[in-house]
């Protein structure tokens, strides 16, 4: 049956379109955007619906359209968008959210996967972290909208028997990532993509950075079992790759490029940031345990599979 992934011409929504293609669904990819002249590109299986999330008569008719499967539900404002606007950030993180849920209950969808993150955490918090367990106090606005998305779709879980399932995913890693200016993270692809395209690399971050990643391919392995596992008690799962620092990455571009070429130049905003989740041990036993899933990669094979994918010889 189809599913219908909001979000889908961005970057995770476009590698999960794939993943949900390779699986025999159908994809109907909702996005405000056309999806991005260059890779990773939407499947021939997918179709590309016009719509904001926002607008939720336009919701409630996209999703009256077929019956669904699943609805995963990616389209969002990420960090730095959140900070440069707090009422953008609350009303399509939030109000988005609700439409979404709204359209669920009213149309009876058997499930709804809502993309998380790991920023639902704020900077000092017990080692491992469990979800269900470690405190989500957010710092930021970014994480405070997710939060209060991820309660909402608690709430229609306990009022409205909703199948409500949360994936709090670690930093994306992956080819050809683009952010609009100021990620503390894109530093964990960049490290790697530049030195396969032999371009050197100022890096925007604090030397000390490091976080939980999750490598593209992963995220839309994670996504995809998440919206069909037969059930999804524990309702919110961490998804992680593996814990990056950029002196691990740099270590792991220059054993394989060793003329790659780093500089630090930290930005007086981002420096901070990326630094808070350096030690974070984030538990993924939750997803091995009910939905059998557990990362394809470590941090080294995701370094080779980005940089033989920027280096044209896989895709
Ligand atoms: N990138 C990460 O590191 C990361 C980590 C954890 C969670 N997430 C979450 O995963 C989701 C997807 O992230 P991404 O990295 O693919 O970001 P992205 O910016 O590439 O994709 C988001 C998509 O949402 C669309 N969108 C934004 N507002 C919309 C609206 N009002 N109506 C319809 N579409 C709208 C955008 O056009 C874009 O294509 C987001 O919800 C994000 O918060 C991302």
């Amino acid at each position: 049956m189809t599913i219908l992934v909001t979000g889908g011409a961005g970057y995770i929504g476009r590698w999960l379109a794939t993943e949900l293609a390779d699986r025999g669904h159908d994809v109907v990819a909702l996005d405000m955007q056309p999806p991005p002249a260059t890779p990773p590109f939407l499947p021939s299986r997918a179709t590309h619906v016009f719509g904001d999330v926002t607008d939720r008569a336009t919701i409630l008719d996209i999703v009256a359209r077929q019956p669904l499967s699943a609805i995963i539900h990616l389209a969002g404002i990420v960090t730095m968008g959140c900070e440069r606007d707090p009422e953008l950030c609350m009303r399509v993180n939030l109000g988005g959210t609700t439409n979404l849920l709204e359209a669920v209950r009213l149309n009876n969808v058997p499930t709804f996967v809502f993309a998380s993150t790991i920023s639902v955490y704020g900077p000092h918090v017990a080692q491992p972290m469990v979800e269900g367990v470690t405190p989500a106090e957010p710092l930021t606005w970014y994480g405070q909208s997710k939060i209060m998305a991820e309660q909402l779709g608690l709430y229609y879980q306990r009022r409205w028997d909703v199948d409500f399932r949360a994936a709090r995913m670690a930093a994306i890693v992956g080819p050809s990532r683009v952010a609009g200016s100021g990620s503390a993270t894109m530093y964990t692809s960049l490290i790697l993509e530049r030195a396969a395209l032999g371009v050197p690399y100022d890096i925007d971050v604090d030397p000390a950075a490091g976080t939980p990643v999750l490598y593209a391919r992963d995220a839309a392995r994670g996504l995809a079992a998440l919206a069909t596992a037969r059930s999804a008690p524990r309702r919110i799962y961490h998804l992680s790759t593996g814990l990056a620092t950029a002196h691990d990455l740099i270590a792991i571009a220059k054993a394989r490029v060793p003329s790659a070429r780093f500089t630090f130049k930290t930005d007086a905003m981002l420096g901070p940031v990326s630094v808070i989740s350096r030690d974070w041990d984030l538990s993924i036993a939750a997803a091995r345990e009910d939905l059998g899933w557990t990362p394809a990669f470590t941090v080294e094979s995701m370094a080779d599979d980005l940089m033989a994918i920027a280096r044209g010889d896989r895709h």
